[in-house]
């Protein structure tokens, strides 16, 4: 049976919100000021998010050989999230450039969470105890709102964060 609180359920829980803001900033318009609002709110919201699942879970599965490989592609998926916030954040929200960018982040950011939940979550979870899982999700819940204080819009242009 699943458990109340374990790490996979907290991280979907997450996802869903993620999904749901991400659909609101979709339906906003060049014009609206909760365009810009909703985006930092996202762009946080993902940083520190993507911050407390490296710290609560990846960490530990990567030292399991059989995982480094499948933790790597996903820390690097991170990553490039991260940049593509940035460049938004450096890109006019009202111009249809900010909004073929945002599509083009929301359409990576949609494929790494459904890859987690479908693929990665699983094969996770197989070398996990239900132990761990309970330890992993407190990690979590402490170490969020930590990085949600830290976390920053921070603008970069694509090219420069390159360099
Ligand atoms: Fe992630
Ligand atoms: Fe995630």
């Amino acid at each position: 049976m699943a458990q109340q609180h374990d790490i996979f359920s907290t991280l979907k829980q997450d996802h869903d919100k993620h999904r749901a803001l991400l659909a609101r900033i979709d339906r906003t318009h060049s014009e609206d000021e909760e365009r810009i609002e909703l985006f930092s709110q996202f762009t946080l919201e993902a940083k520190a998010h993507a911050a407390a699942e490296e710290q609560a879970l990846y960490s530990t599965v990567m030292r399991k050989p059989k995982l480094t490989s499948e933790v790597r592609h996903s820390v690097s998926e991170h990553h490039e999230v991260e940049e593509m916030l940035n460049d938004l954040a450096s890109t006019d929200s009202g111009s249809d450039e900010w909004l073929t960018k945002f599509r083009e982040m929301q359409h990576r950011y949609l494929h790494h969470i459904e890859e987690e939940e479908e693929e990665h979550f699983p094969d996770f979870a197989e070398c996990l105890t239900p132990e761990d899982q309970a330890y992993m999700d407190s990690v979590f819940q402490k170490r969020k709102p930590v990085e949600k204080d830290k976390a920053e819009v921070t603008p970069e242009k694509m090219e420069d964060a390159k360099e």
